[in-house]
């Protein structure tokens, strides 16, 4: 029964990839650094693999990438209002900044968005108003971060029950155990 679930799980994170308007198409990530203050944000879910793991892009000087240097241990929340289902991910990060990989991914990104991670200073940096930001032409901060899962849990508020299943990687499989709400 819980492979059904499993299943739903894939099914709608795939959604949040391909389908326009899909809610899982922004995710909130939460990474703690040395500070051990945890930080969140929103997050645009790039990719899904079939091993689970979950793709998204940022600036490499952004503070999630401190953050993940210094605790690869990371977070997703996914939320999808209407139909009440919720689906919290723990992984580990990994930054991607090989040839290979930003090619592909670049390839996805409109020329619009490829201006967000060519800033003249790291994003965060305090100015004076939102006009004075320069921007390079030459090079970019652009990287790719992939969480792999070794944790996985779902919740759907319904009647007569609600259903929260914690599902743990077992190498290449996953083991479903189903919890009290
Ligand atoms: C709708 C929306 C989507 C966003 N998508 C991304 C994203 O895919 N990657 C990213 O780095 N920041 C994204 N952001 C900005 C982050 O939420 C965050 O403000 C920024 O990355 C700085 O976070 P940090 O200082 O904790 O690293 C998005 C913000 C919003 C409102």
């Amino acid at each position: 029964m819980t492979t059904k679930i499993l299943k739903e799980v894939k099914a709608e994170l795939l959604k949040g990839v391909t389908e326009k308007g899909h809610p899982f198409r922004y995710c909130i990530l939460a990474t703690i650094g040395l500070e051990n203050i945890p930080r969140q944000r929103t997050i645009v879910l790039r990719e899904l693999g079939d091993d689970l793991h979950l793709n998204f892009y940022t600036d490499l000087r952004s503070k999630k990438i401190i953050h993940i240097h210094e605790n690869k241990k990371v977070s997703l929340l996914f939320l999808h209002p209407e139909k009440l289902l919720q689906i919290r991910v723990e992984g580990l990060a990994k930054i991607h900044r090989d040839h290979t990989t930003l090619d592909k991914h670049r390839k996805n990104l409109q020329a619009i968005n490829k201006k967000n991670f060519t800033t003249s200073v790291a994003p965060g940096t305090i100015i004076a108003n939102p006009n004075a930001v320069d921007y390079l032409k030459e090079a970019d901060y652009f990287c790719v971060v992939e969480v792999n899962p070794f944790k996985i849990e779902y919740l759907k508020l319904e009647h007569p029950n609600h259903i929260r299943v914690r599902f743990a990687r077992e190498g290449a499989d996953w083991a479903g155990e189903y919890l009290v709400p």
